[in-house]
């Protein structure tokens, strides 16, 4: 029988990543991808434990296959994966309640699903393996990229931070930099396949510390853009997550001299609020905070800045909440994912006492809301006018004519293209803004 995988991704970059690695290792084995889960008789769930809804999402999509595998049996595989299954609860719950999973692997386990998958059918049993932290970075995995014209590389993996709020150092586990040269060889391959923006990640990229084999001292994270930007083939570089404490000025000169270091930065700033950012365990003040946007924009002045926010931390006031409020006016993001703060079992804050109350979050969620979506709104507006240089994806889902693509500051533009246009970087008149996305057409001249 022909073994027909899907993989239903949730979470960050770093899983949908993780998803690609999975996708490649098995094609290389002679698996075959389903479009869609229904067709598929081996089903993988990379699963994301941020907030709680991701949680329930997944044991909610879960369920619903019970009835397909007790009717299919050993003709139906059900793997889970992700940084949920690097929790013993969840194990706990699944092995209680969905007993019939076929294959559960961990975060620091992704390159061993092949053999998992090989036991599974030789041994007839099912199978377990989640490392608690992760051992030697493993090297050389194939990836099946959603583009063939960008991709993302990871430069390292965990996290050492422990914001108080925070599941990821536990699932994640200690900060491990990979090689500037596994870096750059692994970027060099995809030039040479035809990438031409790379997106590089790791939960806290600003503190990356390559160790060389060959070369002397350590390769900090704006070495290592200095020695991406001479590859050949790469047009583009972008990068995701930063720490505003890492950030270094050393970085925010190279946005001044790197030319393909692309004008965007996420940079996330979690709270308004000096005392609230103490007791989150980050790090910096409101006012460091606000230094460091300054001479990111005295470098970069049309630097398009996003961030992400979390409302009603425990004993987060009315009027620390409106510091936050007040902080994005001040800094006027090109955008923010906002989130309503979430109880993570293991995490300090979920044992503090003072928890806001759900109405209270969900009410200052919508203000917040209402602020960034009308300062995104006045930012996309100036652009309308502009001539801006968009790499091109390709056509939309639902109108084959349009064609979206990113400019350098990560602006989403929708333009009537064509076929010849996907994966090249075309000038774009804008003519108009909405909230989230900008209009344009293509300027052949
Ligand atoms: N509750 C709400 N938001 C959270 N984030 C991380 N942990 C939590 C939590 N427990 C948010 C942070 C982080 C983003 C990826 O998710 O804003 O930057
Ligand atoms: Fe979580 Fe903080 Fe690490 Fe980001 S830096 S992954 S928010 S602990």
């Amino acid at each position: 029988m022909e073994k027909k995988f899907h993989i239903t991704t949730f979470g960050c970059q770093m899983n949908e990543h993780d998803s690609e690695t999975l996708a490649g290792m098995l094609l290389e084995r002679g698996y075959v991808q389903a479009k869609e889960r229904k067709d598929a008789n081996i089903v993988i769930f990379n699963t994301c434990s941020i907030r709680e809804n991701a949680d329930k999402r997944f044991f909610g999509t879960l369920g619903q296959l019970k009835k397909k595998k007790l009717e299919q049996r050993e003709n139906f595989t059900v793997c889970v994966c992700g940084c949920m299954m690097q929790q013993q609860h969840i194990i706990d719950t699944l092995k209680s309640k969905y007993p019939w999973v076929d294959v559960i692997f961990g975060t620091h386990n992704i390159h061993e699903l092949p053999t998992l998958l090989d036991n599974l059918y030789n041994e007839k049993q099912k199978q377990l393996s989640v490392l608690e932290e992760g051992g030697e970075i493993v090297e050389g995995l194939p990836a099946e990229r959603m583009f063939k014209h960008k991709a993302f590389v990871n430069i390292m993996y965990g996290c050492n931070n422990f914001c108080t709020y925070c599941i990821v150092p536990y699932t994640r586990g200690r900060e491990r930099s990979r090689k500037p040269e596994d870096i750059l060889r692994e970027i060099k391959e995809l030039a040479a396949d035809g990438v031409k923006e790379v997106t590089l990640l790791g939960q806290n990229v600003n503190s990356y510390k390559g160790e060389s084999e060959t070369e002397p001292g350590t390769c900090d994270f704006t070495d290592l853009i200095y020695l991406i930007d001479k590859v050949e083939g790469i047009e583009r570089i972008r990068f995701m997550t930063s720490h505003p404490k890492d950030l270094s000025d050393k970085l925010i000169k190279a946005f001044g001299e790197c030319k393909k270091l692309c004008h965007y930065f996420h940079l996330p700033v979690q709270a308004g609020s000096s005392r609230v950012l103490k007791q989150m365990n980050r790090r910096y003040t409101r006012e460091a905070y606000l230094e460091l946007v300054k001479k990111l924009r005295e470098v970069a002045p049309d630097i398009a800045i996003s961030t992400d926010i979390i409302v009603g931390f425990p004993g987060e006031t009315e009027e620390e909440f409106e510091e936050t409020l007040s902080l994005c006016e001040e800094v006027r993001f090109d955008s923010a994912f906002t989130f309503l703060y979430s109880v993570r079992k293991g995490t300090p804050a979920a044992e503090y006492e003072n928890q806001i109350p759900e109405e209270v979050k969900h009410e200052r969620f919508n203000r917040l809301v209402e602020v960034i979506n009308r300062i995104s709104a006045e930012k996309n507006s100036q652009y309308v006018g502009k001539i801006e240089k968009v790499l091109v994806d390709g056509p939309s889902k639902t109108n084959s004519k349009t064609y979206g693509g990113r400019t350098e500051t990560f602006k989403l533009v929708n333009f009537r293209g064509n076929p010849d246009m996907a994966g090249k970087i075309v000038n774009v008149r804008i003519t108009s803004s909405n909230t989230f996305s900008l209009e344009g057409e293509v300027v052949t001249e």
